[in-house]
C-alpha cells in the first residue's frame, strides 16, 4: 500500500484503502482521501503532530481534530455504512463530503471531481446536482405541503413549478407517502416525516445520498420499516448512500459495507461478517464482542413476506384457493388490522368448505408464538423447531409484518469462511427481494414447510 499523507500511528491498524495519489476508478463515486478535519486554534501544527503519530487527545491543546486521515472509496450504487460512538467524527466526515466543511487537509472527490477546487459557484453547483442529505431532524417547513416540501431543494435551484411539482410528486410515491401530497407535515407521523425527507432528497435526484442518523430519532418499528424502504429503494434507482449511525444493529442490516470510526480515525473497513469475524484491532472487537452472528442479526433483518394470508373474514374457499396457488398447506390468518389471529390448514380449509362453513373463524389454529422483529436469530430457532411451518413475526401491537421461513434462517447461518455463491452480508442476502416483491424463496420456504 502506497503510503498515506498521514502515516497512522503504531498500533492502529490502517484499513486496506487507495492510494491516496492515484486517480479514482470509475465506479467509485465518493473518493475520501487522506481526509482530516481540525476544529480549532492551531490546525497546522496540531496536523503535524498527528502525522507522527500523535492521538487526538495528544494534541488536545491545539484543537479538536474530529476525524484524523480517512481514505476510502465508495463505489456507485454502494451503501456505505460509517458507524462510531457519539463524538467519534462521523458527522464531521459526512459533512466534508458535500463541502459543508472543508477538510484540513486531504481530498475529497465527487464523481471524481475534487471538491477543494471547485469555487464556491461550483461546489453549490455539484451540491445540488450530485449530493444530497438527509437528516436526523427533518428539516421540513411547517406551513409547506408535502408536495411542495419535497419540492423545495428544486425549487432554490429555480426549476420551474410545473416541473418540480412532477419530480417531487414521483419521488413521494417512491417513498410510500402518495396521497399525502396536500398534508402538511403537522399532519404527519415521525416515520412520514421522514419519509418526506427522504423524498425531498430524492426529487434532487443526485447520485449521491448522505444520511446523517437519519432514523436514529424513529422507534424501532418505523425505523426497520425505513431500513427495508431505503434498501429498497438503492437496489431500484442504484443511489450511492453513504449512512451514518452508531447502532451496530442498523450498520450490519443496511451496509455493503461499514467503516467503524474511534476518536476521529477510521479503525476498520469491511463488510459486517469480515467485521464480525475479523475485527481488525481491539478497540473494533470490543465493539462486536460478544455478539455472535445470530444475536447481531434479528428476525427484521431476514424475514420475508409470508406466502399466503388470509382475512380472519373470509371464507374457507378463498382461503383454500390461495394455499392451492401458492402450493402451501397452511396460510397465516390475520384480521382487518392484520393482527394475527392464527393459521389455517388446508385440511381444515376443505373440511369447512364441505360442511358449508362461511368464514374460517371456526378452524383458526394457534400459530406458533410469533417473534418480535427485534428477536435475535438465536432466538428463533427454538419457536422454528416446533413447526415446519415459517416463524410468524409481529409487531407491539401484534401484527403480522413478515415471516422467517427455516430455511432462511439456516441460510443466515452459513459462516463466513464457506464458499458463498452470492453476496457476503447476511442481511442483505436474505432480505432482497424480486422486482414484485413476492420472493420465490417464500414459496419454496413455505413450501417446505408442508408437514406439520
Ligand atoms: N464546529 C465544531 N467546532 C469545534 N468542535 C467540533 C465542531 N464540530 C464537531 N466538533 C467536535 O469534533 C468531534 C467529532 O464530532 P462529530 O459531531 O463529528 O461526532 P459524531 O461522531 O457525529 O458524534 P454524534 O454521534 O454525537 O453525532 C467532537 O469532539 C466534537 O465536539
Ligand atoms: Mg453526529
Amino acid at each position: 500500500m502506497t503510503a498515506p499523507s498521514i502515516t497512522p500511528p503504531a498500533g492502529t491498524s490502517a484499513p486496506a484503502e487507495p492510494s491516496t495519489s492515484a486517480p479514482p476508478a470509475p465506479d467509485v463515486a465518493v473518493a475520501v482521501r487522506g481526509v482530516s478535519k481540525v476544529f480549532g486554534r492551531r490546525p497546522a501544527e496540531a496536523m503535524r503532530r498527528l502525522a507522527q503519530g500523535a492521538s487526538r487527545d495528544d494534541v488536545k491543546a491545539l484543537g479538536t481534530a474530529a476525524v484524523i486521515d480517512a481514505s476510502f472509496d465508495v463505489r456507485r450504487g454502494e451503501i456505505f455504512v460509517v458507524m462510531g460512538l457519539s463524538g467519534s467524527g462521523k458527522s464531521t466526515l459526512i459533512r466534508m463530503l458535500n463541502g459543508l466543511l472543508k477538510p484540513t487537509s486531504g481530498q475529497v472527490l465527487i464523481g471524481g471531481e475534487n471538491l477543494a477546487a471547485t469555487d464556491a459557484k461550483q461546489l453549490r453547483a455539484l451540491r445540488r446536482s450530485s449530493v444530497s442529505m438527509v437528516f436526523q431532524h427533518f428539516a421540513l417547513l411547517p406551513h409547506r405541503t408535502v408536495l411542495d416540501n419535497a419540492a423545495y431543494p428544486l425549487e432554490i435551484q429555480g426549476v420551474g413549478k410545473a416541473e418540480r411539482r412532477e419530480k417531487a410528486r414521483t419521488a413521494i410515491e417512491l417513498t410510500g407517502l402518495g396521497g399525502w401530497e396536500d398534508s402538511l407535515p403537522s399532519q404527519l407521523s415521525g416515520g412520514m416525516r421522514q419519509r418526506v425527507g427522504l423524498a425531498r432528497a430524492l426529487a434532487a435526484d443526485t447520485d449521491v445520498l448522505l444520511m446523517d442518523e437519519a432514523f436514529s430519532a424513529l422507534d424501532p418499528l418505523i425505523r426497520r420499516e425505513m431500513q427495508e424502504q431505503l434498501i429498497e429503494l438503492q437496489q431500484r434507482l442504484g443511489k450511492t448512500i453513504i449512512f451514518i449511525t452508531h447502532d451496530l444493529n442498523e450498520a450490519m442490516h443496511l451496509g455493503d459495507r461499514i467503516a467503524v470510526m474511534r476518536d476521529g480515525r477510521i479503525v476498520q473497513i469491511g463488510t459486517a461478517e469480515q467485521i464480525l469475524s475479523d475485527p481488525a484491532n481491539d478497540y473494533v472487537a470490543q465493539f462486536v464482542a460478544d455478539v455472535d452472528r445470530t444475536r447481531v442479526l434479528t428476525a427484521s433483518s431476514v424475514m420475508v413476506r409470508p406466502a399466503v394470508v388470509v382475512p380472519v373474514t373470509g371464507g374457507p374457499r378463498q382461503a383454500s384457493r390461495a394455499m392451492r396457488e401458492a402450493q402451501v398447506p397452511a396460510a397465516f390468518v390475520v384480521d382487518r388490522q392484520r393482527v394475527l389471529r392464527g393459521v389455517v390448514h388446508d385440511d381444515d380449509a376443505v373440511a369447512a368448505l364441505k360442511a358449508g362453513q362461511e368464514s374460517v373463524e371456526g378452524i383458526v389454529r394457534d400459530a406458533v408464538t410469533p417473534v418480535s422483529p427485534d428477536t435475535p436469530l438465536a432466538e428463533i430457532f427454538a419457536p422454528a423447531a416446533e413447526s415446519s411451518l415459517p416463524v410468524a413475526v409481529t409487531d407491539d401491537t401484534g401484527r403480522l409484518v413478515g415471516v422467517v421461513p427455516r430455511v432462511t434462517l439456516l441460510e443466515a447461518m452459513v459462516p463466513p469462511d464457506q464458499p458463498q455463491t452470492d453476496e457476503s452480508v447476511p442481511g442483505r442476502q436474505a432480505t432482497d427481494p424480486t422486482p414484485d416483491g413476492d420472493a420465490p424463496t417464500d414459496r419454496v420456504a413455505a413450501d417446505e414447510g408442508g408437514a406439520r
